[in-house]
């Protein structure tokens, strides 16, 4: 059995394997190779995967001929995927909605594609889950930048020379990376408020110390698929509680936006009236930008100004500390790898009826096999 890690293509940072995670892929009983230079951005260098027991090859193309798996960070374009032998498994952050011509084109190549963020959400897969992993460090980077950007200091300071305010922070939608960012900003001392359509995270809000912040109705209440996911709310309620927002907006000094519906563009939550409302100075951070935004006026990889307000909209938000992201990855890799590998034959066993496989199995055998994106690959 043979791994192979490629180097990523510009301007991603991360990488699909730790020294760590080579040893216990060694351990699995394979062979690792690793392109050089792929894990620089993140801290590791070519002698610590040599070291880790990987062989380093000198090109993409080199590392990934004959490998039974290529892990990657995201999905491969259709040049990369052609080098790949016929039924190599490849796991990656793949990206697929709207994205079905490239499905196609790994289908075509003849891998098998696992998407490694269609995990379902169970017990057994939260170790493998790299939309929590990834989001969990998004929502700290988020207020780090937003204090870097923010022209005053986050905790209430009593000094001789006065006193110095809390800074006011507020945060929208509070799944993994709300959470965190929630938490971050508390450590540094701010006053912090976050809003959600679904009822479960106002107590999460209220136990990290937050003020919890919705128009809390009938449809609010059933806000929550059966998957844990927020379900895309009505005109009615998008309505009313953008005016408890924007009421709200007004006030604050940090905006920090994190609201997603999976499969749907970011929904819009703060509009360019709310952001005159705000105070020259004053932050906002979107971190639904790859998918939209909900920020309007936000730009991929930019900070805007709009009348004195800085609109930060970073792509991978989570490559901004890649030796993080990096670690926490090659781990949810890890974890997918042990349960496609049977341990006493030391080589790949997939088991296709396993409920994780099949949710996150893109392509397989020439053809697009996911449900979601089956219909959509052929026409
Ligand atoms: P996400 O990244 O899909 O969305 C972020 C947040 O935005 C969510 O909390 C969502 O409710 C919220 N949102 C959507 N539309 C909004 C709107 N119009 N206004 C305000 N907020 C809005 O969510 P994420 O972080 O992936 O988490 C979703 C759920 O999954 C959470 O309950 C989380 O705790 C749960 N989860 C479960 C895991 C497991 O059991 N293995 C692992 C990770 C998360």
């Amino acid at each position: 059995m043979k791994i192979a890690i490629p180097a990523e293509a510009e301007p991603e940072p991360r990488v699909a394997a730790t020294p760590d995670s080579v040893k216990k892929m060694k351990a699995l009983g394979a062979d690792v190779a690793v392109q050089s230079g792929a894990g620089v951005k993140s801290g590791v260098l070519d002698a610590d995967f040599e070291a880790a027991g990987a062989t380093i090859a000198q090109s993409a193309a080199d590392a990934v001929r004959d490998a039974d798996v290529v892990l990657r960070v995201r999905r491969p374009t259709e040049a990369e995927v052609a080098g790949c032998k016929p039924g190599a498994l490849v796991l990656a952050i793949m990206d697929p909605y709207g994205n079905e011509a490239a499905l196609a084109a790994m289908a075509r190549a003849n891998v098998v594609a696992f998407a490694m963020e269609l995990m379902p959400r169970i017990t057994r897969a939260q170790v493998m889950d790299v939309l929590s992993s990834q989001a969990n460090l998004a929502g700290y980077r988020a207020v780090i930048d937003a204090s870097a950007e923010f022209g005053r200091a986050f905790p209430m300071m009593m000094t001789a020379a006065g006193t110095v305010p809390a800074t006011r922070v507020f945060i929208m939608g509070v799944g993994v990376a709300g959470l965190q960012a929630i938490a971050t900003a508390r450590r540094l001392g701010a006053v912090v408020t976050a809003t959600d359509v679904r009822p479960a995270t106002k107590e999460q809000v209220e136990s990290l110390g937050a003020k919890f912040l919705a128009v809390e109705d009938e449809e609010f209440k059933n806000a929550q698929t059966a998957g844990g996911y927020a379900k895309e709310m009505s005109k009615e309620y998008q309505a009313k509680q953008a005016a408890l927002v924007a009421e709200h907006v007004k006030k604050q000094d940090v905006v920090i936006t994190t609201a997603l519906i999976p499969g749907r563009p970011a929904p819009r939550l703060i509009s360019a009236d709310m952001i005159r409302s705000m105070k020259p100075g004053s932050v906002i951070v979107d971190l639904a930008i790859e998918r939209g935004g909900n920020v309007e006026g936000a730009k991929a990889d930019e900070v805007v100004d709009v009348d004195g307000v800085k609109i930060v909209g970073y792509t991978n938000m989570a490559g901004r500390l890649a030796a993080s992201a990096s670690s926490l990855y090659a781990k949810n890799l890890l974890a997918f790898l042990d349960i496609l590998v049977d341990k006493k034959e030391k080589k790949l066993a997939v088991n296709w009826d396993d409920e994780i496989v099949k949710a996150t199995a893109l392509t397989r055998d020439g053809a697009v096999v996911h449900p979601s994106f089956q219909s959509k690959s052929a026409a």
